[in-house]
């Protein structure tokens, strides 16, 4: 077997993946760190993901994140995986190893944890109901990790409301899913209210709530990052509420694997937020 000491690689599989911002920041931390690695995007179509699977490693790969549309069959031809990717059926983040093989993770629901807490200081997950819109891929692992931070209560509200009670049936039992059309008057008391629907965002579908019902004492967080202000986040701050972009999500995120891949546990600030943005 090829061994490849000195200059570790890791990258992001996707299809597409041009507008991949994860190579800018592990790009962005490897030249902080100086640490002699690269991470590069590997944009991969449906029918290749095994075969690239299994070229990686040999190339001197030490882990890849993966993103749409791979993070199910990642996690289904992984060697091992970890707790929580087992509960979403979805990995995001794969470490490489000789002799275990490929170990698949999901850190997705970390990340928007992490972004929460730096950007609210105090912020408890106990402090009141959480209202989550939505019940896509992007809302699972967002909606586990709520729950497993401990939230009192979590209004799950979708359009199409089978889907949210199969979300509920399949890893989260503790949500209560509601009506969409009660989604107003369901974000009453919220202490956190997540947008995990493509509304307002770019090609997306109108924002057709107001959000009437929340005030200063709510916290509004979009999970997808979108450059500007979301409607959402409008719409949220005209209430007074406080709120948290999604692009410390993707930030946060990507910290496990790096530290896995390149040894080093990496900062999420300001310097690394303009490196990625500018
Ligand atoms: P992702 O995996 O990124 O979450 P998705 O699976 O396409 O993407 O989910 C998009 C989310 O936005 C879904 O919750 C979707 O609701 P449906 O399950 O009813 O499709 C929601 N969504 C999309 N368009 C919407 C609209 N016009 N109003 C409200 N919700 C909408």
């Amino acid at each position: 077997m090829t061994t490849h000491e000195s200059i570790p690689l890791a990258g992001v599989i996707g299809w597409p993946i041009a507008h991949s911002l994860s190579p800018k920041v592990h790009g962005h931390w490897l030249a902080r760190y100086g640490i002699a690695g690269a991470y590069v995007p590997l944009g991969v179509a449906e029918a290749d993901l095994e075969a690239a699977l299994e070229a990686l490693p040999k190339l001197g790969f030490v882990g890849a994140n993966v993103t749409m549309p791979h993070k199910e069959r990642a996690f289904a031809v992984a060697d091992t995986r970890s707790d929580i990717a087992t509960r979403l059926g979805a990995a995001n983040t794969l470490t490489f190893d000789p002799v275990n093989g490929i170990a698949a993770d999901n850190t997705d629901g970390f990340g928007f944890i992490e972004n929460l807490r730096e950007k609210v200081s105090g912020w408890d997950a106990g402090a009141g109901p959480v209202a989550v819109l939505g019940a896509g891929g992007a809302a699972r692992a967002v909606i586990v990790a709520l729950l497993e931070a401990g939230v009192p209560e979590l209004r799950l509200l979708n359009r199409t409301k089978s889907r949210a009670e199969a979300l509920r049936d399949e890893i989260a039992p503790a949500v209560t899913v509601l009506d969409w059309t009660e989604a107003e008057a369901s974000l009453a008391g919220a202490s956190l209210v997540v947008n995990a629907t493509s509304m307002g965002m770019a090609g997306g579908p109108e924002m057709a709530l107001t959000l009437h019902e929340i005030g200063p004492d709510t916290v509004a967080t979009d999970i997808v990052y979108a450059r500007g202000e979301t409607p959402f986040l409008t719409a949220a701050k005209g209430r007074g509420a406080t709120v948290v972009d999604g692009f410390g999500m993707l930030l946060h995120q990507a910290r496990p694997g790096f530290e896995r891949w390149f040894g080093r546990a990496p900062e999420v600030d300001d310097e690394l937020r303009k490196a990625v943005l500018g």
